[in-house]
Protein backbone atom coordinates (compact mmCIF):
# COMPACT_ATOMS: atom_id res chain seq x y z
CA UNK A 1 0.00 0.00 0.00
CA UNK A 2 1.11 3.09 -1.07
CA UNK A 3 -1.16 6.17 -1.04
CA UNK A 4 -3.97 6.47 2.06
CA UNK A 5 -6.93 9.05 1.91
CA UNK A 6 -7.39 10.20 5.17
CA UNK A 7 -10.45 12.11 5.93
CA UNK A 8 -10.91 14.40 8.85
CA UNK A 9 -6.94 14.69 8.61
CA UNK A 10 -7.18 18.30 9.78
CA UNK A 11 -8.77 17.43 12.75
CA UNK A 12 -6.65 16.09 16.29
CA UNK A 13 -6.35 12.62 15.95
CA UNK A 14 -5.87 13.09 11.87
CA UNK A 15 -3.10 15.56 12.03
CA UNK A 16 -0.98 13.51 14.45
CA UNK A 17 -1.51 10.16 11.98
CA UNK A 18 -0.13 12.48 9.19
CA UNK A 19 3.23 12.41 10.78
CA UNK A 20 2.86 8.72 11.76
CA UNK A 21 2.36 7.83 8.34
CA UNK A 22 4.94 9.87 6.81
CA UNK A 23 7.04 8.62 9.14
CA UNK A 24 6.39 4.72 8.20
CA UNK A 25 6.81 5.96 4.62
CA UNK A 26 3.36 6.35 3.58
CA UNK A 27 1.86 9.13 1.27
CA UNK A 28 -1.72 10.29 1.80
CA UNK A 29 -4.05 13.07 0.56
CA UNK A 30 -6.25 14.63 2.52
CA UNK A 31 -9.95 15.65 2.95
CA UNK A 32 -11.82 18.19 5.45
CA UNK A 33 -14.16 20.23 5.40
CA UNK A 34 -12.99 22.10 8.50
CA UNK A 35 -15.94 22.16 10.43
CA UNK A 36 -14.18 21.23 13.11
CA UNK A 37 -10.40 22.43 12.22
CA UNK A 38 -7.96 24.77 10.86
CA UNK A 39 -5.69 24.66 7.68
CA UNK A 40 -2.62 25.65 9.80
CA UNK A 41 -2.52 22.03 11.63
CA UNK A 42 -1.59 20.88 8.09
CA UNK A 43 0.70 23.69 7.79
CA UNK A 44 2.56 22.25 11.33
CA UNK A 45 2.16 18.95 10.16
CA UNK A 46 4.02 20.36 7.12
CA UNK A 47 6.67 21.59 9.08
CA UNK A 48 7.35 18.30 11.40
CA UNK A 49 7.60 16.07 7.76
CA UNK A 50 9.60 18.57 6.24
CA UNK A 51 6.78 18.32 3.09
CA UNK A 52 3.81 19.50 1.62
CA UNK A 53 0.02 17.94 2.93
CA UNK A 54 -1.60 17.36 -0.19
CA UNK A 55 -4.96 18.64 0.94
CA UNK A 56 -8.46 19.23 -0.31
CA UNK A 57 -11.14 20.83 1.93
CA UNK A 58 -13.94 19.06 0.67
CA UNK A 59 -17.15 17.86 2.44
CA UNK A 60 -17.19 13.77 2.95
CA UNK A 61 -21.04 13.88 1.71
CA UNK A 62 -20.03 15.96 -1.70
CA UNK A 63 -19.80 12.89 -4.46
CA UNK A 64 -18.49 14.75 -6.86
CA UNK A 65 -15.82 16.25 -4.92
CA UNK A 66 -14.13 13.52 -3.09
CA UNK A 67 -14.63 11.25 -6.72
CA UNK A 68 -12.43 14.52 -8.22
CA UNK A 69 -9.73 13.71 -5.42
CA UNK A 70 -9.60 9.91 -5.98
CA UNK A 71 -9.69 10.54 -9.52
CA UNK A 72 -6.53 12.74 -9.33
CA UNK A 73 -5.02 11.17 -6.48
CA UNK A 74 -5.36 7.32 -6.47
CA UNK A 75 -5.83 5.67 -2.93
CA UNK A 76 -5.17 1.96 -1.68
CA UNK A 77 -6.99 2.09 1.33
CA UNK A 78 -8.81 5.12 3.45
CA UNK A 79 -8.84 6.69 7.15
CA UNK A 80 -11.93 7.47 8.15
CA UNK A 81 -12.01 10.21 10.82
CA UNK A 82 -14.28 12.65 9.41
CA UNK A 83 -17.30 12.80 11.71
CA UNK A 84 -18.81 15.51 14.22
CA UNK A 85 -18.24 14.19 17.79
CA UNK A 86 -19.00 16.47 20.61
CA UNK A 87 -21.77 14.65 22.70
CA UNK A 88 -24.11 17.37 23.67
CA UNK A 89 -24.68 18.88 20.89
CA UNK A 90 -25.51 15.68 19.16
CA UNK A 91 -28.19 15.84 21.28
CA UNK A 92 -29.44 18.84 20.92
CA UNK A 93 -28.92 18.47 17.10
CA UNK A 94 -29.47 14.80 16.16
CA UNK A 95 -30.52 14.86 12.41
CA UNK A 96 -27.18 16.72 11.56
CA UNK A 97 -25.18 14.07 13.69
CA UNK A 98 -27.20 11.35 12.01
CA UNK A 99 -26.83 13.26 8.49
CA UNK A 100 -23.05 14.41 9.11
CA UNK A 101 -21.72 11.04 10.44
CA UNK A 102 -23.94 8.37 8.64
CA UNK A 103 -24.77 9.84 5.47
CA UNK A 104 -21.13 11.11 5.07
CA UNK A 105 -19.81 7.64 5.60
CA UNK A 106 -22.43 5.87 3.16
CA UNK A 107 -21.48 8.62 0.33
CA UNK A 108 -17.77 8.17 1.16
CA UNK A 109 -18.07 4.09 0.96
CA UNK A 110 -19.90 4.54 -2.49
CA UNK A 111 -17.13 7.18 -4.09
CA UNK A 112 -14.48 4.32 -2.46
CA UNK A 113 -16.33 0.99 -4.24
CA UNK A 114 -16.09 3.18 -7.69
CA UNK A 115 -12.09 3.93 -7.75
CA UNK A 116 -11.69 0.22 -6.27
CA UNK A 117 -10.68 0.80 -3.12
CA UNK A 118 -12.18 -1.61 -0.37
CA UNK A 119 -9.87 -1.02 2.30
CA UNK A 120 -10.93 1.28 5.58
CA UNK A 121 -9.92 2.09 8.71
CA UNK A 122 -12.80 3.56 10.83
CA UNK A 123 -12.35 5.53 14.00
CA UNK A 124 -15.31 3.73 16.00
CA UNK A 125 -15.48 4.52 20.24
CA UNK A 126 -15.20 3.08 23.44
CA UNK A 127 -18.69 4.38 23.73
CA UNK A 128 -20.40 1.55 21.96
CA UNK A 129 -19.77 -0.79 24.52
CA UNK A 130 -22.20 1.91 26.78
CA UNK A 131 -22.15 0.83 30.75
CA UNK A 132 -19.31 -2.36 29.88
CA UNK A 133 -20.93 -5.52 30.79
CA UNK A 134 -17.22 -6.60 31.68
CA UNK A 135 -14.27 -4.45 32.73
CA UNK A 136 -11.41 -4.45 31.56
CA UNK A 137 -13.20 -4.09 28.19
CA UNK A 138 -12.46 -6.98 25.64
CA UNK A 139 -13.46 -6.88 21.66
CA UNK A 140 -16.17 -9.61 22.48
CA UNK A 141 -18.14 -7.06 25.28
CA UNK A 142 -21.43 -7.11 24.20
CA UNK A 143 -22.21 -3.42 22.62
CA UNK A 144 -23.97 -1.31 25.18
CA UNK A 145 -27.09 1.10 24.89
CA UNK A 146 -25.25 4.21 23.75
CA UNK A 147 -27.31 7.17 26.14
CA UNK A 148 -26.79 9.78 22.64
CA UNK A 149 -26.70 10.38 18.71
CA UNK A 150 -23.46 10.85 18.47
CA UNK A 151 -22.62 6.96 20.06
CA UNK A 152 -25.35 5.82 18.16
CA UNK A 153 -23.70 7.25 14.77
CA UNK A 154 -20.14 5.04 15.88
CA UNK A 155 -22.43 1.42 17.04
CA UNK A 156 -24.90 2.29 13.74
CA UNK A 157 -21.51 2.63 11.51
CA UNK A 158 -20.11 -0.23 12.89
CA UNK A 159 -23.23 -2.23 11.31
CA UNK A 160 -22.93 -0.76 8.81
CA UNK A 161 -19.58 -1.72 7.84
CA UNK A 162 -20.35 -5.23 8.87
CA UNK A 163 -22.82 -5.83 6.56
CA UNK A 164 -21.27 -4.37 3.54
CA UNK A 165 -17.92 -6.50 4.81
CA UNK A 166 -19.97 -9.40 4.91
CA UNK A 167 -21.76 -9.20 1.55
CA UNK A 168 -18.68 -7.85 -0.62
CA UNK A 169 -15.47 -9.66 0.97
CA UNK A 170 -13.28 -7.54 -1.04
CA UNK A 171 -13.62 -5.37 1.91
CA UNK A 172 -10.77 -5.29 4.11
CA UNK A 173 -12.37 -3.03 7.18
CA UNK A 174 -10.74 -2.34 10.43
CA UNK A 175 -12.62 -0.80 13.79
CA UNK A 176 -10.90 0.87 15.97
CA UNK A 177 -12.56 1.42 19.41
CA UNK A 178 -10.80 4.68 20.41
CA UNK A 179 -10.65 5.25 24.42
CA UNK A 180 -10.08 8.59 25.62
CA UNK A 181 -7.34 10.35 23.22
CA UNK A 182 -5.14 12.76 25.28
CA UNK A 183 -1.77 14.11 24.62
CA UNK A 184 -0.12 16.19 21.19
CA UNK A 185 2.95 15.32 19.48
CA UNK A 186 6.08 15.74 20.99
CA UNK A 187 6.99 19.31 19.26
CA UNK A 188 4.30 21.05 21.00
CA UNK A 189 3.16 22.51 17.52
CA UNK A 190 0.34 20.09 16.73
CA UNK A 191 -2.54 18.95 19.76
CA UNK A 192 -5.97 19.24 20.67
CA UNK A 193 -7.59 22.68 19.72
CA UNK A 194 -11.80 22.84 21.07
CA UNK A 195 -13.74 25.21 19.79
CA UNK A 196 -15.71 26.87 22.83
CA UNK A 197 -15.87 25.47 25.84
CA UNK A 198 -13.81 22.20 25.73
CA UNK A 199 -16.42 18.98 26.47
CA UNK A 200 -13.61 16.78 27.73
CA UNK A 201 -11.14 16.54 30.53
CA UNK A 202 -7.78 17.66 29.70
CA UNK A 203 -8.17 20.08 26.96
CA UNK A 204 -10.77 21.82 29.66
CA UNK A 205 -7.69 21.34 32.44
CA UNK A 206 -4.73 22.75 30.34
CA UNK A 207 -7.04 26.10 29.57
CA UNK A 208 -7.56 26.28 33.52
CA UNK A 209 -3.80 25.68 33.69
CA UNK A 210 -3.03 28.44 30.87
CA UNK A 211 -5.84 31.31 32.70
CA UNK A 212 -8.03 31.09 30.05
CA UNK A 213 -10.95 29.52 32.63
CA UNK A 214 -11.16 29.64 36.03
CA UNK A 215 -11.46 26.22 37.67
CA UNK A 216 -12.02 22.81 36.78
CA UNK A 217 -15.68 21.52 37.44
CA UNK A 218 -14.96 17.47 38.71
CA UNK A 219 -18.44 15.70 37.75
CA UNK A 220 -19.22 13.53 40.79
CA UNK A 221 -17.14 11.97 43.52
CA UNK A 222 -19.91 9.18 44.57
CA UNK A 223 -19.06 6.83 42.24
CA UNK A 224 -18.05 3.27 42.94
CA UNK A 225 -14.23 3.86 42.31
CA UNK A 226 -11.38 3.96 44.60
CA UNK A 227 -11.38 7.85 45.35
CA UNK A 228 -15.33 8.22 44.18
CA UNK A 229 -14.04 10.38 40.22
CA UNK A 230 -15.12 8.65 36.87
CA UNK A 231 -12.00 6.55 35.84
CA UNK A 232 -11.10 6.24 32.14
CA UNK A 233 -8.55 4.78 29.96
CA UNK A 234 -6.40 7.80 28.70
CA UNK A 235 -4.08 7.48 25.48
CA UNK A 236 -1.42 9.23 24.09
CA UNK A 237 -2.63 10.81 20.79
CA UNK A 238 0.77 9.83 19.59
CA UNK A 239 0.23 5.63 20.60
CA UNK A 240 -3.32 5.88 19.11
CA UNK A 241 -1.66 7.44 15.51
CA UNK A 242 0.47 4.54 15.60
CA UNK A 243 -2.39 2.09 16.17
CA UNK A 244 -3.52 2.80 12.57
CA UNK A 245 -0.09 2.36 11.03
CA UNK A 246 -0.42 -0.95 12.38
CA UNK A 247 -3.87 -1.59 11.35
CA UNK A 248 -2.94 -0.76 8.03
CA UNK A 249 -0.56 -3.30 7.74
CA UNK A 250 -3.77 -6.10 8.73
CA UNK A 251 -5.74 -4.80 6.57
CA UNK A 252 -2.86 -5.40 3.57
CA UNK A 253 -2.81 -8.65 4.11
CA UNK A 254 -6.53 -8.97 3.86
CA UNK A 255 -8.18 -8.93 7.03
CA UNK A 256 -11.72 -8.81 6.41
CA UNK A 257 -13.58 -7.26 8.72
CA UNK A 258 -11.51 -6.92 12.36
CA UNK A 259 -12.42 -4.74 15.51
CA UNK A 260 -9.63 -3.72 17.80
CA UNK A 261 -9.48 -1.85 21.05
CA UNK A 262 -6.90 1.31 21.27
CA UNK A 263 -6.40 2.05 25.21
CA UNK A 264 -3.35 1.08 27.95
CA UNK A 265 -5.32 -1.15 29.94
CA UNK A 266 -4.58 1.31 32.69
CA UNK A 267 -7.70 3.36 34.15
CA UNK A 268 -6.84 6.60 35.90
CA UNK A 269 -9.54 8.50 37.98
CA UNK A 270 -10.14 12.56 37.55
CA UNK A 271 -8.20 13.19 40.17
CA UNK A 272 -5.63 11.55 39.49
CA UNK A 273 -4.96 12.97 36.30
CA UNK A 274 -5.05 16.58 37.67
CA UNK A 275 -2.17 15.20 40.38
CA UNK A 276 -0.34 13.73 37.44
CA UNK A 277 -0.59 17.04 35.66
CA UNK A 278 -0.11 19.47 38.55
CA UNK A 279 3.22 16.82 39.56
CA UNK A 280 4.99 17.21 35.94
CA UNK A 281 4.11 20.55 34.93
CA UNK A 282 4.29 22.11 37.99
CA UNK A 283 1.18 24.13 37.69
CA UNK A 284 -1.89 24.76 39.57
CA UNK A 285 -5.47 23.41 38.93
CA UNK A 286 -8.11 24.66 40.69
CA UNK A 287 -11.26 22.61 40.97
CA UNK A 288 -14.53 21.87 42.90
CA UNK A 289 -16.81 19.14 43.17
CA UNK A 290 -19.73 19.16 41.08
CA UNK A 291 -22.87 16.70 40.28
CA UNK A 292 -22.57 14.10 38.03
CA UNK A 293 -22.97 14.41 34.51
CA UNK A 294 -25.93 12.58 33.06
CA UNK A 295 -25.12 10.10 31.07
CA UNK A 296 -21.43 9.44 32.29
CA UNK A 297 -20.47 6.37 33.61
CA UNK A 298 -17.85 5.01 36.95
CA UNK A 299 -15.43 3.03 35.08
CA UNK A 300 -14.55 2.12 31.36
CA UNK A 301 -10.68 0.54 31.15
CA UNK A 302 -9.60 -1.51 28.31
CA UNK A 303 -8.28 -4.67 27.85
CA UNK A 304 -5.68 -3.99 24.37
CA UNK A 305 -4.26 -7.32 24.39
CA UNK A 306 -6.10 -8.24 20.89
CA UNK A 307 -4.15 -5.42 19.32
CA UNK A 308 -0.68 -6.21 21.01
CA UNK A 309 -1.21 -9.89 19.69
CA UNK A 310 -2.52 -9.00 16.48
CA UNK A 311 -1.27 -5.47 15.48
CA UNK A 312 2.07 -5.91 16.88
CA UNK A 313 0.89 -2.82 19.11
CA UNK A 314 0.92 -1.66 22.42
CA UNK A 315 0.96 1.86 24.21
CA UNK A 316 4.67 3.15 25.21
CA UNK A 317 3.26 6.19 26.68
CA UNK A 318 2.21 6.87 30.38
CA UNK A 319 0.14 9.25 32.04
CA UNK A 320 3.06 11.77 32.97
CA UNK A 321 4.04 11.94 29.08
CA UNK A 322 0.13 12.61 28.20
CA UNK A 323 -0.10 15.47 30.75
CA UNK A 324 3.30 16.82 29.51
CA UNK A 325 2.45 16.96 25.94
CA UNK A 326 -0.94 18.21 26.54
CA UNK A 327 0.28 21.13 28.30
CA UNK A 328 3.42 21.49 26.16
CA UNK A 329 1.15 22.12 22.98
CA UNK A 330 -1.64 24.47 24.97
CA UNK A 331 1.27 26.98 26.42
CA UNK A 332 2.78 27.33 23.22
CA UNK A 333 -0.38 27.96 21.81
CA UNK A 334 -2.62 29.45 24.02
CA UNK A 335 -5.16 30.95 21.96
CA UNK A 336 -4.78 27.64 20.13
CA UNK A 337 -3.93 27.40 16.25
P1 LIG B 1 -11.80 16.37 15.22
O1 LIG B 1 -13.10 17.09 15.24
O2 LIG B 1 -10.59 17.09 15.66
O3 LIG B 1 -11.54 15.80 13.73
C1 LIG B 1 -12.59 15.44 12.88
C2 LIG B 1 -12.38 16.15 11.55
O4 LIG B 1 -13.41 15.80 10.65
C3 LIG B 1 -12.41 17.68 11.70
O5 LIG B 1 -11.23 18.21 11.12
C4 LIG B 1 -13.65 18.11 10.93
O6 LIG B 1 -13.48 19.35 10.32
C5 LIG B 1 -13.79 16.97 9.93
N1 LIG B 1 -15.16 16.73 9.42
C6 LIG B 1 -16.31 16.58 10.14
N2 LIG B 1 -17.33 16.37 9.31
C7 LIG B 1 -16.85 16.36 8.05
C8 LIG B 1 -17.41 16.20 6.75
N3 LIG B 1 -18.72 16.01 6.58
N4 LIG B 1 -16.60 16.26 5.68
C9 LIG B 1 -15.27 16.46 5.82
N5 LIG B 1 -14.69 16.63 7.01
C10 LIG B 1 -15.46 16.59 8.11
O7 LIG B 1 -12.00 15.02 16.04
P2 LIG B 1 -10.93 13.94 16.50
O8 LIG B 1 -10.87 13.96 17.97
O9 LIG B 1 -9.69 14.06 15.70
O10 LIG B 1 -11.71 12.62 16.10
C11 LIG B 1 -11.49 11.93 14.88
C12 LIG B 1 -12.47 10.78 14.79
O11 LIG B 1 -12.29 9.91 15.91
C13 LIG B 1 -13.93 11.21 14.85
O12 LIG B 1 -14.68 10.36 13.98
C14 LIG B 1 -14.33 10.95 16.28
O13 LIG B 1 -15.70 10.71 16.44
C15 LIG B 1 -13.51 9.71 16.59
N6 LIG B 1 -13.25 9.53 18.03
C16 LIG B 1 -12.66 10.55 18.73
C17 LIG B 1 -12.44 10.42 20.10
C18 LIG B 1 -11.81 11.53 20.90
O14 LIG B 1 -11.86 11.48 22.13
N7 LIG B 1 -11.20 12.54 20.30
C19 LIG B 1 -12.80 9.23 20.73
C20 LIG B 1 -13.39 8.20 19.99
C21 LIG B 1 -13.60 8.36 18.62
C1 LIG C 1 -16.67 11.40 26.36
C2 LIG C 1 -17.96 11.01 25.70
C3 LIG C 1 -17.74 9.81 24.78
C4 LIG C 1 -16.63 10.12 23.78
C5 LIG C 1 -15.38 10.52 24.55
C6 LIG C 1 -14.26 10.90 23.66
C7 LIG C 1 -19.72 11.69 27.27
C8 LIG C 1 -20.81 11.23 28.18
N1 LIG C 1 -18.96 10.72 26.69
O1 LIG C 1 -16.22 10.29 27.12
O2 LIG C 1 -18.92 9.50 24.09
O3 LIG C 1 -16.37 8.99 22.97
O4 LIG C 1 -15.69 11.65 25.39
O5 LIG C 1 -14.53 12.07 22.97
O6 LIG C 1 -19.55 12.88 27.05
N2 LIG C 1 -14.83 15.20 33.53
C9 LIG C 1 -14.87 16.12 34.57
N3 LIG C 1 -14.90 17.44 34.27
C10 LIG C 1 -14.88 17.91 32.99
C11 LIG C 1 -14.84 16.98 31.93
C12 LIG C 1 -14.83 15.62 32.24
O7 LIG C 1 -14.89 15.72 35.74
O8 LIG C 1 -14.93 19.13 32.79
C13 LIG C 1 -14.77 13.76 33.87
C14 LIG C 1 -15.91 12.94 33.30
O9 LIG C 1 -16.99 12.91 34.20
C15 LIG C 1 -15.24 11.57 33.12
C16 LIG C 1 -13.79 11.94 32.79
O10 LIG C 1 -13.60 13.27 33.27
O11 LIG C 1 -15.24 10.84 34.32
C17 LIG C 1 -13.47 11.90 31.30
O12 LIG C 1 -14.44 12.70 30.62
P1 LIG C 1 -14.33 13.02 29.05
O13 LIG C 1 -12.96 13.51 28.74
O14 LIG C 1 -15.49 13.88 28.68
O15 LIG C 1 -14.46 11.59 28.37
P2 LIG C 1 -15.61 10.47 28.53
O16 LIG C 1 -16.68 10.90 29.43
O17 LIG C 1 -14.93 9.19 28.83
Amino acid sequence: MKRILVTGGAGYIGSHTLVELAEAGYDFVVVDNLCNSNKESLHRVAKIIGREVPFFKVDIRDKDGLSKVLDEYSCDACIHFAGLKAVGESVAKPYEYYENNIGGTLVLIDVLKQHNCKNIIFSSSATVYGNPAVIPITEECPKGKCTNPYGQTKSMLEEIFMDIQKADPQWNIVLLRYFNPIGAHKSGTIGENPNGIPNNLMPYITQVAVGKRKELGVFGNDYDTPDGTGVRDYIHVVDLAKGHVCALHVLQNGCGLSIYNLGTGRGYSVLDVINAFVKVNGVDVPYSIKPRREGDIATCYSDPTKAERELGWKAQFGIEDMCRDAWLFQKNNPEGY
